[in-house]
């Protein structure tokens, strides 16, 4: 059996101690450790990027970080977004943005794509949409098509976009 070790992180604001197996992945100790399971686990091969979690601010796929490599960050998971930690917490601008936009179906790649545009908003508030797409292209969907997503994420940057005027029913 492997020797546990150290491990201190802030995820969400919240200042974490543990022990853990030096081989685990960062997203199960979120999930199992912290209990932060709004981040989902798809291939656990970094494709498809459903695990996104922002350490110091850089969206990273949490299933090949291992969970040493973030010992003294600072990690944000899907579960900040909102305005307090209860399920009927209200959403914040970006998840309010998705629910308009119809940004997500099945819902299982949404806490990804949330902190990868979270991230982007954050680092360029002026994104176009062109970045916007680029940026997106970087997690899969398999329901969506990616166009809700786009105009989701484009709408939070810029109320009056092309993305805000998507429920209209205008092709982008
Ligand atoms: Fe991490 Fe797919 S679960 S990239
Ligand atoms: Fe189903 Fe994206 S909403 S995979």
């Amino acid at each position: 059996m492997t020797t546990p070790i150290p491990l201190e992180l802030s995820a969400n604001g919240a200042a974490h101690t543990l022990a853990v197996d030096p081989r685990r992945s960062l997203a199960d100790v979120l999930r199992r450790d912290l209990g932060l399971t709004g981040t989902t686990v798809g291939c656990e091969t970094g494709v498809c990027g459903s695990c996104t979690v922002l350490v110091d601010g850089e969206p990273v796929r949490s299933c090949l970080m291992l969970a040493a490599q973030a010992d003294g960050t600072a990690v944000e998971t899907v579960e900040s977004l909102a305005a307090g930690p209860h399920p009927d917490s209200e959403l914040g601008p970006l998840q309010r943005s998705f629910k308009e936009h119809f940004a997500l179906q099945c819902g299982f790649c949404t806490p990804g794509f949330l902190m990868l545009g979270t991230a982007l908003l954050r680092k360029e508030p002026d994104a176009d949409r062109a970045r916007i797409t680029e940026c997106a292209a970087a997690n899969l969907c398999r329901c969506t098509g990616y166009e809700a997503i786009v105009d989701a994420i484009e709408a939070a940057a810029r109320p009056g976009s092309p993305g805000a005027d998507a429920m209209s029913g205008e092709d982008a």
